[in-house]
């Protein structure tokens, strides 16, 4: 466990300073040069950040990026509000044809989470409301989009096209699925995340050939997302992205009953149920946890990592297996000086340094301490908090950092990390 003196004030001053300098008008980017766009789960997490600063600027964080969801729901993982040579790939190879270009996958749901939270915890209820109740039916037709386009075959849990739409871009999880994409026809292109951060903490060339093909194989499909599903070589189905998903969907059901929409509330709690059921459909013994079904083989996915143990989200308080992933989180953390890592260290790909493979990342320590208070072990949420202040008071507000010595890696006075600052910073008092 960490040991180091908190200076609230200046964290707390710091967070918002990182958030004003990120803010481009209207819409808050990951950091400069690396991601110079507006991202998806890095906009709702960051408006529970700007809430405790300022609320309107909260919301409309949400309603920048909802304004950009597609006619069938989607909402897309970037939106690319200006141009900008510092990224690759951008609008250009996505060619999704929309008025502002926006990629053409989507990223985990956590819009509907993040909106009962700024709902929950407004100081402004007269404002709040009525901008929350006007998203309710957008989050409704994205979580409808999902249930159709992502899962066709009406499993009840969702897949994930693009390693890049589980928001764990490199995941060990999607090793195997990952291999089965072919490279033929791919090009050569330049990659610019390399030029930003050192390659070691980045995914590899290898990984990226197949992002790229996976892109332009749906671009020659014209983005048709209801053919894309059975059309993809990568379809995998990942607990943690489900996980969010049935939670934001019972925060949905709990906003909409709060806000006079019935109908919407039980459509809501009818995806969540479902959702819920088929989880344990993931539930691997060995493991001791959830992990990744790949759609395409049939198969399991024997790799222990941070996405297995989110379901502690979307369990109902009480269930059976919440128990084995409080367990899976203690051994874990007895495992590494900087709590969570994204894999666990005693696999042999276990990597510290390289993103989604190791490394710990503040957003997702997050969600684990809401699901362990979820579960009736604040205790463990908050010291999760504490470490987590504790780390960037002492590292920087890095986009990642290594569980073994705790330096920061990645990009930058980070956005989401300085939002989750301030979300520890107020849950700690509280
Ligand atoms: C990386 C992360 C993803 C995040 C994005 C912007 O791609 O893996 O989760 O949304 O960067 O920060």
């Amino acid at each position: 466990m960490t040991t180091f003196p908190i200076d609230a004030d200046r964290l707390r001053a710091e967070a918002v300073a990182i958030l004003r300098e990120n803010d481009l008008g209207g819409y808050t980017i990951p950091t400069r040069g690396l991601y110079p766009f507006q991202w998806n789960w890095d906009s709702c997490l960051v408006a529970l950040g700007l809430a405790h600063v300022d609320e309107d600027r909260a919301l409309g964080e949400i309603e920048t990026l909802v304004a950009h969801q597609w006619p069938d729901g989607m909402i897309p993982h970037i939106v690319f509000h200006a141009d900008h040579e510092t990224y690759f790939p951008g609008p250009d190879v996505w060619g999704t044809a929309r008025a502002t270009p926006t990629s053409g996958i989507t990223q985990p749901p956590v819009l509907g989470y993040a909106l009962r939270r700024l709902l929950d915890t407004a100081r402004d209820r007269t404002m709040v409301a009525p901008r929350v109740a006007a998203l309710l039916p957008k989050v409704a037709a994205w979580h409808r989009w999902f249930a159709t386009a992502r899962d066709p075959h009406r499993t009840g849990l969702v897949a994930i096209l693009h390693p890049w739409e589980s928001g764990r871009d490199n995941a060990i999880d999607w090793d195997e699925a990952l291999a089965r994409v072919p490279t033929e026809g791919v090009g050569s292109y330049v990659r610019r995340d390399t030029t930003h951060v050192d390659a070691a903490q980045r995914p590899t060339k290898a990984e990226y050939d197949r992002y790229l093909w996976l892109v332009q194989r749906f671009r020659s499909l014209a983005w048709d997302q209801a053919t894309l599903h059975d059309a993809s070589p990568f379809r995998v189905v990942d607990p943690g992205f489900n996980a969010i998903l049935i939670r934001s969907a019972e925060d949905l059901a709990a906003l909409a009953q709060a806000l006079d929409a019935p109908e919407l509330a039980a459509e809501a709690q009818a995806q969540a149920a479902r959702g819920r059921t088929a989880l344990e459909g993931l539930w691997h013994d060995g493991l001791g946890q959830y992990a990744a079904f790949d759609r395409a083989a049939g198969t399991l996915v024997e790799s222990a990592s941070i996405g297995g143990l989110l379901p502690l989200l979307a369990l109902e308080p009480g269930h059976p297996r919440a128990q084995a992933l409080v367990a899976r989180l203690a051994a874990l953390r007895g495992a590494v000086r900087h709590p969570v890592p994204s894999h666990d260290p005693a696999d042999p790909r276990f990597d510290r340094l390289r993103y989604w493979r190791g490394p710990l990342w503040l957003i997702a320590n997050r969600l684990v301490a809401d699901g362990l208070a979820r579960h009736g072990r604040a205790d463990a949420a908050g010291e999760i908090a504490r470490d987590g202040l504790a780390l960037v008071a002492k590292s920087g507000f890095g986009e990642y950092f290594d569980p073994l010595d705790g330096r920061a890696l990645g990009g930058k006075r980070f956005s989401w990390t300085a939002a989750m600052v301030l979300e520890f910073l107020e849950t700690n008092r509280a």
